[in-house]
């Protein structure tokens, strides 16, 4: 039985003086029996460590370098979010892959330094509208994770996050129908069955991602192939504990 996920991704919506009055809201998320984690921006997260001190609440970061120190202006490696106590990271998300160029290559080596970090990688998937309409989603989405996960052992994927998250579903209020997002999820599960095992594939934690909201999520977490959630907007507001809640 895997156990169900659900992360906020806080994107670049925080300030740092309004970041514990946001924990402070979701600070009675039920995590007896799924984790929780909140991906703040870099500068909340040690707000973010301290205020979930003494819950089972998890802080994750949205982006790392893929180098452990050295002349990179403005970077935060992986070494950084290990020393404050950081447990989990979005790798790969499509604004970082469309804003700022994090290839497929650059992704993979992101991946590796934070299994080698401890830790635990949120890798985010997904197609456009383009390649929705073109009917070419699956193949894209296949590259991606053959790529990405190119020379990573089975050991380190098995504690891993894989989120589906198609562009077109982002921030939109156009979330994939549950049927969508199961086809999709199943598929991400069937490609790593043959990328690595069948064990494997069946232990990998799955997410979806995009206009999920406390109406929706119930009848998305429903699904065989569907682990929880990545959620932007609703993330930032008290809707996230129904989010929660459909979960458990
Ligand atoms: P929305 O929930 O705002 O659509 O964002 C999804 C997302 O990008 C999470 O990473």
């Amino acid at each position: 039985m895997r156990k169900k996920i659900v992360a906020g991704n806080w994107k670049m919506n925080i300030l740092p003086s309004k970041t514990n009055e946001l924990i402070n809201l979701l600070m009675s998320a039920n995590t007896d029996k799924i984790d929780v984690v909140y991906c703040t921006p870099f500068v909340d997260l040690h707000t973010a460590i301290s205020s979930t001190k003494n819950t089972n609440i998890k802080i994750g970061a949205q982006n790392a370098h893929f180098e452990d120190k050295g002349a990179y202006t403005g970077e935060i490696s992986f070494d950084m979010l290990n020393d404050i106590g950081i447990s989990y990271c979005i790798i790969g998300h499509s604004e970082r892959r469309t804003y700022f160029n994090d290839t497929d290559e650059c992704i993979n080596k992101k991946l590796i330094k934070a299994f080698d970090k401890n830790i635990t990688p949120i890798l985010c998937v997904g197609e456009n509208l383009d390649l929705r309409n073109a009917g070419t989603y699956k193949d894209f989405i296949k590259n991606q994770l053959v790529s990405d996960l190119k020379t990573i052992s089975k050991e380190k994927i098995a504690s891993m996050v894989i989120a589906y998250e198609p562009i077109w579903a982002i921030g939109t209020g156009l979330a994939a129908t549950s049927d969508q997002a199961e086809e999709i999820c199943s598929f991400i599960r069937s490609c790593i069955k043959e990328l690595y095992d069948a064990d494997t594939a069946e232990n990998i934690r799955i997410q979806y991602g995009g206009s999920v909201n406390g109406s929706n999520a119930k009848e998305l977490f429903s699904k065989p192939n569907i682990d929880g959630g990545l959620i932007g907007g609703a993330s930032l507001k008290e809707d996230f504990l129904k989010i929660v809640e459909a979960a458990l």
